[in-house]
């Protein structure tokens, strides 16, 4: 069975307890929480003070994707927060070996996340330290957009370097997700699908979950 994460980033933030509540006692597995900074990528989410109060009654892992130039500076923030897997951009580290051991100093799992023009092999030094390779689908910034066709092709590249590697890395994808792509990534060797707006603009994200997680 897939991991599925629903994106908060396409729910209603103005019920948020609700939403929250919604995905727990769902079929999810995961809350995705997306934190963008504006610098990074075109766009401004949430940040540390709501990822704590998320974390006051989510009932399920938190799966934070920092969107972010320089996270270094943040790793404990997000722990303290309540991160259970904590995901940095390849593109916003400068020393991303460093990066991921600081992670895992901190007790979480690490998440390392590219964007769709950066190639799966730029991973290979480091892959044994990944808990979670999150392959972006669409360009990162904003939920609704469409899934790119060739993330298939990244999923099975970077399927084989798990491989060879011998390691239990998870391969998650995010961005355009619905049951037809979503499909077509288990089928290439996806381990966890995040979905925002497929679920949340769904006329029952509940269900929708559990299509999903039926995959
Ligand atoms: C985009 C975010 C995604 C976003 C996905 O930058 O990383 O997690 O919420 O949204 P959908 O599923 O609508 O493409
Ligand atoms: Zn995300």
């Amino acid at each position: 069975m897939p991991i599925i994460a629903p994106s908060i980033l396409a729910s209603d933030f103005s019920n948020l307890q609700s939403e929250i509540e919604l995905v727990n006692r769902s079929k999810a597995d995961w809350f995705h929480l997306d934190v963008m900074d504006g610098v990074f990528v075109p766009n401004i989410s949430f940040g540390i003070p709501v990822i704590r109060a998320i974390n006051k009654h989510a009932t399920k892992p938190l799966d934070v994707h920092l969107m972010i130039v320089d996270p270094d500076r943040y790793i404990c923030d997000f722990k303290k927060a309540g991160a259970d897997i904590l995901t940095v951009h390849y593109e916003a580290c400068t020393h991303l070996h460093r990066t991921l051991q600081a992670i895992k100093a901190e007790g979480m799992k690490t998440g390392v996340s590219l964007n769709p023009h950066t190639s799966v092999s730029v991973l290979k030094e480091v892959i044994k330290d990944i808990d979670v390779v999150l392959l972006m689908s669409v360009n990162p910034g904003f939920g609704g957009q469409s899934f790119i066709i060739n993330t298939y092709e990244k999923v099975k590249e970077l399927r084989q370097m798990i491989k060879d590697n011998n390691t239990k890395t998870i391969i998650e994808i995010d961005g355009g997700v619905n049951l037809e792509t979503g499909a077509k990534l288990l089928e290439c060797g996806a381990d966890a699908l995040v979905a925002g707006s497929f679920v949340f603009k769904s006329d029952n994200p509940e269900a929708t979950i559990a299509d999903l997680s039926n995959l």
